[in-house]
């Protein structure tokens, strides 16, 4: 197995821009993150490595949109729409920019910012934190239902509950650190698969009417526009339930006291 040095000589041989590609490569053999068209949204892009990876992981039709407070020189060569921006993420006009550039729901949001180092370990990790909340705000506003994050984060004490506050919002959390990371690194990476957007969490209680009932004989009641199927239940039933499952489009539940 290649040392984090021989991966730098490797991204260098292959015309890569950095050595973090091989990590994205890795991270993608492992939780197969890219499909052919797919919009990929990259934070803290430059110099571009990643998103060399991601253009040639999508295929011929897909949309990769980087954006890093440096500048990133232009990607040639590739099939796929590029757009580039430059702007600091903590600044809310570059989160309006970057939606503005991104014409279609997003598939994955891609996170690889890291702060300025100060060699202290509590210091950098809070602003790791930091960074990495913003990228999964700007993963909540912009990935379709199903959609897949992948952030980067130092160790340190508040990345439980910052990874806890991810396992709300999608199906899948698994904490990574790719073989090309560096030994000395705290830096890991968490991969969110399949975000939920439903307004309702497992355990809620609720009262809903059935409006239908569907092919599995599960009768089917809408939350603001979000499915429930509901075992047991006649149409026009207006029944309280309790929520017992989510998938990212639609989620299960089963009435209360029957
Ligand atoms: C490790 S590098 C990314 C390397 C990249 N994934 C690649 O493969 O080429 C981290 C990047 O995060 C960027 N960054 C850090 N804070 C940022 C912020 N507030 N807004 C935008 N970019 C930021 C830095 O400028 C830096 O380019």
């Amino acid at each position: 197995m290649a040392n984090p040095d021989q991966w730098a000589r490797q991204a260098h041989d292959a015309g890569y821009r950095s050595r973090a590609s091989y990590k994205l490569k890795q991270l993608d053999e492992e939780y197969d993150l890219f499909s052919q068209g797919d919009t990929v949204v990259d934070l803290g892009a430059a110099p571009g490595g990643w998103l060399q990876v991601a253009a040639e992981s999508i295929g011929h039709r897909g949309h990769v949109v980087g954006v890093d407070r440096r500048r990133i020189e232009s990607l040639e060569g590739f099939d796929v729409k590029i757009d580039l921006l430059q702007g600091d993420l903590t600044d809310q006009t570059t989160i309006e920019e970057l939606a503005l550039i991104v014409e279609d729901s997003v598939d994955i949001v891609l996170s690889d910012m890291a702060p300025n180092m100060t060699g202290q370990y509590d210091l950098d990790h809070a602003r790791s934190i930091h960074l990495a909340q913003i990228a999964a705000d700007i993963a909540a506003s912009l990935l379709a239902p199903g959609g897949t994050l992948v952030v980067k984060v130092f160790e340190g004490r508040d990345l439980d509950e910052f990874r806890d506050s991810l396992e709300t919002g999608y199906r899948y959390v698994a904490t990574a650190r790719p073989p090309a990371t560096r030994d000395a690194s705290s830096e890991l990476y968490l991969i969110c698969k399949e975000r939920i957007t439903a307004p309702v969490s497992v355990g809620d209680r609720l009262t809903v009417e059935i409006i239908d009932v569907g092919s599995e004989g599960d009768g089917i009641a809408k939350v603001d526009g979000f499915t429930l199927f509901v075992a047991g239940v006649e149409t026009g039933d207006t029944v309280e339930i309790s929520v017992t499952d989510l998938k990212p489009r639609f989620g299960f539940a089963e009435p209360v006291d029957r």
